[in-house]
């Protein structure tokens, strides 16, 4: 299987009730390595380029609105099959729909405020990757 990088963002819901750690474990434990991650508050131009893909969706305004509500962790995973194992670990986006023991089943309140993001392709994490990070704060293993 492929080594792979994928961007994740935990996000202001989930950073507000203070289980970072608790995600971060969770990639940990399931063999994912954090090779770069930053707190940041997304300005709404930064929200809104991140999501350019649902501009005009009905949810988009609200999504903008909730990814600038307060601090987010942003962070490449970096394992085998990391795109899936991220999406795998997090659950479905309407977290009423997730299963038991993942981070939107655990964390998240509603599909509007979904505890976390991963990359869903190579072609996004890529793009996503780049979005947040210079290839300089990015840590390859020794
Ligand atoms: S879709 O419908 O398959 O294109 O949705 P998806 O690719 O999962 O991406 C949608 C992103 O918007 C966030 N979001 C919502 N999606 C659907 N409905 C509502 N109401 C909604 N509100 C927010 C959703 O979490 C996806 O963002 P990320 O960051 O990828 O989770």
């Amino acid at each position: 299987m492929a080594v792979e990088r994928t961007l994740s963002i935990v996000k202001p819901d989930a950073v507000a009730k203070n289980v970072v750690g608790e995600i971060y474990s969770r990639f940990e434990k399931a063999g994912l390595r954090i090779v770069a991650a930053k707190m940041l508050r997304l300005s709404r131009t930064q929200a809104e380029g991140f999501y350019a893909e649902h501009k005009g969706r009905p949810f988009f305004p609200a999504l903008v609105d909730f990814m600038t509500s307060g601090p987010v962790t942003v962070q490449v995973l970096e394992g085998e099959n990391a795109i899936a194992k991220n999406r795998e670990l997090m659950g479905a986006t309407n977290p009423k729909e997730a299963e038991p023991g993942t981070i939107r089943a655990d964390f998240a309140e509603s599909i509007d405020a979904n505890a976390a993001h991963g990359s869903d392709s190579p072609a996004s994490a890529e793009r996503e990757i780049a979005y947040f990070f210079a290839t300089s704060e990015i840590c390859e293993r020794d």
